[in-house]
C-alpha cells in the first residue's frame, strides 16, 4: 500500500484521462444520456446487480469529478468507501437521519461542534430520536448512557475549540460488545494525524472544508465507511441532495494532493506557536495536545502521529484585552474557519453572542482566541503573535 503522500496525489486518478488531460476534469453537467433503451437496460442491470463501477445516471446520485475525490479520501482513510457532500454539516445530518429511526438513541460527546449538537438537540427529536451528551473523558459515563435503542455514538477528536481527545481504544472497548456504531468527526485531526478506522470505528466524517480542501476555497463534506451503512448513507444523499459540485469537486481534488505537505508543516508549525504561547506573560493558558500541559497529551501522543495546526489559548485578561491583542495581529485574517494555507484566528466569544450570559452557556471563555495555523512561517506567525501581546 502506497504512503499517504502517494495516495494524496494518485488515489482516485484515472489513467489515461480522457483528452490525455494530467488532471481530473469537471464534468460540468446535471445529467448523462443513453444512446437508447438497450443502453438503459444495460445501465438498470448493473445497478440492480449492485455494480459499483455503475455508469453516471443523474448529478444527485453521481458525478465522476466527486467519483475521483471520493475514491482519494477513501484511500487516505484506509477506507472501503466514501460519499461526498455539499458541507460537512450534510456530511452529518444526512449520515444520522440515513441510520437512525424514530425511537433510537443516540450518545454524542460534549464538545462536538456546535451545529452538530444543535441538530441533536433541536432537531432529531422531532422524528423520535433523543440523544445524551456525555463528557468526552469519562468512560463510564459512556457506558451507563447505553441503553437497548443506543445505535450510535457520535465523538469529536480533537474537538473545538479546546482540542480534547478522546481514548478511541476504550470507545470501541465500551460499544463493540453492543454492536453499537461509531462515528467520529476527525475534521481537526485529519487523515494525516488519526486513522480512526485502523482503531476500530466504524465511519470517518470530515468537513473537507477544512484541512481537506485546504484552501479556503470549497465548501465540502465526506463520510469514510464500509459496506451496507454506506450504502444508506449514499441512498440517503440521494434523497436529500446534499451533493459537492463537480467544480468544489475538482478544487477538493487538488487541495488533497497537498493534504500531507501541509498538515506536517501545521504540526510543527502548531507545536513551536503553542510551546512559545505557553511561555509568554501575558497568556494565561494554552490549550494544544502536543503539550504536556493538556489533559488528554498522553491519548494524543498514543494515538495520533501529530497534533494539528489549531492552537487555542487565553489571554491574560478580559474580553476587552483579548480584543485588543486580536487587533494588533497583522499576519492571520479574522474569521470562523480553519485548515487552508491561510492563518485565520478567531476570538470565539464575539462570534457566539453579544450577551455575556449567553457566551457563559456556551462554555467557551472571553478571553479565548483559536488560532488556525496557516501554512506560512513559523518565525514570522511567531514574531507578529510577539508584537501583538507586547503591545496590549
Ligand atoms: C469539527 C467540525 N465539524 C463539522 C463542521 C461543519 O462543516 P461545514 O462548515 O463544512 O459544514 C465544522 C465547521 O466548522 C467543524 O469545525
Amino acid at each position: 500500500m502506497p504512503n499517504f503522500s502517494t495516495q494524496a496525489v494518485h488515489a482516485g486518478e484515472e489513467r489515461p484521462k480522457p483528452y490525455g488531460a494530467l488532471t481530473t476534469p469537471i464534468v460540468q453537467t446535471s445529467t448523462y444520456t443513453f444512446a437508447d433503451t438497450a443502453e438503459i437496460l444495460e445501465f438498470m442491470r448493473h445497478k440492480a446487480a449492485g455494480d459499483p463501477h455503475v455508469r453516471d445516471e443523474y448529478g444527485r446520485y453521481s458525478n465522476p469529478t466527486q467519483s475521483a475525490a471520493e475514491i482519494k479520501i477513501a484511500a487516505l482513510e484506509g477506507g472501503e468507501r466514501a460519499v461526498l457532500f455539499a458541507s460537512g454539516m450534510s456530511a452529518i445530518t444526512t449520515s444520522l437521519l440515513a441510520l437512525l429511526s424514530s425511537g433510537d438513541h443516540l450518545i454524542m460527546v460534549s464538545g462536538v461542534y456546535r451545529r452538530t449538537s444543535e441538530f441533536a438537540r433541536s432537531y432529531l427529536p422531532r422524528w423520535g430520536i433523543e440523544t445524551t451528551f456525555v463528557p468526552i473523558d469519562d468512560p463510564a459515563a459512556l457506558a451507563a448512557a447505553i441503553r437497548p435503542t443506543t445505535r450510535l455514538i457520535l465523538t469529536e477528536t480533537p474537538t473545538n475549540p479546546y482540542l480534547r481527545v478522546m481514548d478511541l481504544a476504550r470507545l470501541v472497548e465500551i460499544a463493540g460488545p453492543h454492536g453499537i456504531l461509531t462515528a467520529i468527526d476527525s475534521t481537526f485531526a485529519t487523515p494525516i494525524n488519526l486513522c480512526p478506522l485502523a482503531h476500530g470505528l466504524d465511519l470517518v466524517i470530515h468537513s473537507a472544508t477544512k484541512y481537506l480542501g485546504g484552501h479556503n476555497d470549497l465548501l465540502a463534506g465526506a463520510v469514510v465507511g464500509a459496506g451496507e451503512i454506506m450504502d444508506r448513507i449514499l441512498a440517503a444523499r440521494g434523497v436529500l441532495g446534499g451533493v459537492s459540485s463537480p467544480h468544489d469537486a475538482y478544487l477538493l481534488l487538488r487541495g488533497l494532493k497537498t493534504l500531507d505537505l501541509r498538515v506536517r508543516r501545521q504540526n510543527e508549525t502548531g507545536l513551536r506557536v503553542a510551546r512559545f504561547l505557553e511561555g509568554h506573560p501575558a497568556i494565561q493558558r494554552v490549550y494544544y495536545p502536543g503539550l504536556p500541559s493538556h489533559p488528554d497529551h498522553e491519548i494524543a501522543r498514543r494515538q495520533m502521529t501529530g497534533f494539528g495546526g489549531v492552537v487555542s489559548f487565553e489571554v491574560a485578561g478580559d474580553l476587552d484585552r483579548t480584543s485588543r491583542f486580536m487587533d494588533r495581529l497583522r499576519l492571520p485574517y479574522i474569521g470562523p474557519t480553519l485548515g487552508g494555507v491561510e492563518s485565520i484566528a478567531q476570538q470565539q466569544a464575539i462570534f457566539i453572542s453579544l450577551d455575556a450570559e449567553e457566551r457563559r452557556e456556551a462554555g467557551i471563555a472571553d478571553n479565548l482566541v483559536r488560532y488556525a495555523l496557516g501554512i506560512e512561517d513559523a518565525d514570522d506567525i511567531i514574531a507578529d503573535l510577539d508584537q501583538a501581546l507586547a503591545g496590549i
